[in-house]
């Protein structure tokens, strides 16, 4: 395993411990889930996408999303949105937060977003999405980054320009997905393009695509000249993706009861039905998991979870034991 803490990388003005990052994920990197990221060593997490408008017209829901607790430092506040003035009335709101980091999405694909000329739709107009980045920066003390893809379909590659824009908009840094819009999320992260970038880039890049396990994100380090790589559905149902460490079943089963009781620490019991879409990854693969999926996706209260997740322990066991 790698030791990361001897050398801080350098992210512009921020500063991280690990070169291996938690990707922003609607939905999924809520409070609990970055909590647990950073405690698996992720080097920075990241909010989901967070409204500017929103945020600006005091949302109580979109409030909420901006809160966060100390153990999930360092981390990042991603705001969307197209406006130039609500950009940066937003990330001056956001500031008082007090995160580490502001990042701008810019690289959205969902159509709701899209649609109104937001996220990935920024691509389109590099003039106004170079604006906006300049506005966020003068906005703000915190460092500001941008998340991007590579343009918004193959005939629309403007990489370059919109990386040169973000150069001169002095933003501290960087994330490439490297798909287009028009990929949403089919085909691969293209990471020679990734690498190309980083290479000409003023400003350093975080690659990020398709990493699905400690070793593949430590090869895509090297390989690709990138000051980090960010990780994002690689890391549903298996934080351990940071380390590189490999669990026992018994710390599987710790894991997710410990997620379990931060989802309802935060939610109440609805937390159950929210912790759901995570624990299909984190059995995954797991033998005799199908066995019980079923049974641990219908359960509604923590007793029950915990009583059919002790079941599939024994039944590990069990199989280990006799096989
Ligand atoms: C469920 C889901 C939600 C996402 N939400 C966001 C988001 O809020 N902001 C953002 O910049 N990217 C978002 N993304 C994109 C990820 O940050 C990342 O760029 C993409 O998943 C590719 O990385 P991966 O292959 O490691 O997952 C989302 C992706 C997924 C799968």
């Amino acid at each position: 395993m790698e030791n990361f803490e001897e050398k801080r990388i350098s992210l512009g003005r921020l500063r991280i411990a690990s070169p291996l990052v938690l990707a922003p994920m609607a939905g999924y990197t809520d409070s609990p889930f970055r909590r647990i990221a950073r405690t698996h060593g992720a080097g920075f997490t990241v909010t989901e996408l967070i409204s500017a408008e929103g945020i600006v017209r005091g949302n109580a829901k979109t409030k909420k999303l901006l809160i966060f607790t100390e153990s999930e430092r360092p981390i990042g506040i991603q705001i969307f949105g197209n406006d130039v003035n609500v950009m940066e009335t937003a990330a001056q709101i956001v500031e008082t937060f007090l995160p580490d980091f502001i990042d701008i999405n810019m690289g959205c694909c969902a159509p709701k977003v899209c649609n109104v000329g937001m996220g990935a739709a920024l691509l389109k107009d590099v003039t106004l999405l170079g604006k906006i980045a300049k506005k966020v920066v003068r906005a703000v003390h915190v460092p500001v980054s941008a998340k991007i893809r590579l343009g918004w379909d193959f005939t629309n590659l403007n990489y370059r320009e919109v990386i040169h824009a973000l150069e001169d908009s002095g933003v501290d840094f960087i994330t490439v997905h490297g798909r287009t819009r028009s990929q949403m999320f089919s085909g691969k992260s293209d990471w020679n393009a990734i690498s190309q970038i980083a290479s000409f880039s003023k400003v350093p890049i975080i690659g990020n695509g398709d990493i699905a396990s400690y070793a593949e994100a430590i090869a895509r380090l090297k390989e690709s000249n990138c000051a980090a790589v960010m990780i994002g559905r690689g890391a549903i149902g298996n934080p351990w993706i940071f380390s590189g460490k490999l669990p026992t079943f018994e710390e599987r089963i710790k894991q997710i009861i410990h997620h379990i009781d931060l989802m309802i620490s935060m939610y109440g019991e609805y937390g159950i039905i929210l912790m759901r879409k995570h624990l299909v990854k984190y059995i995954h693969g797991f033998r005799g998991a199908a066995l019980f999926r079923n049974q641990l996706l219908h359960a509604k209260e923590r007793n029950e979870v915990i009583f059919l997740l002790q079941q599939m322990q024994d039944e590990y066991i069990k199989y280990n034991v006799t096989a």
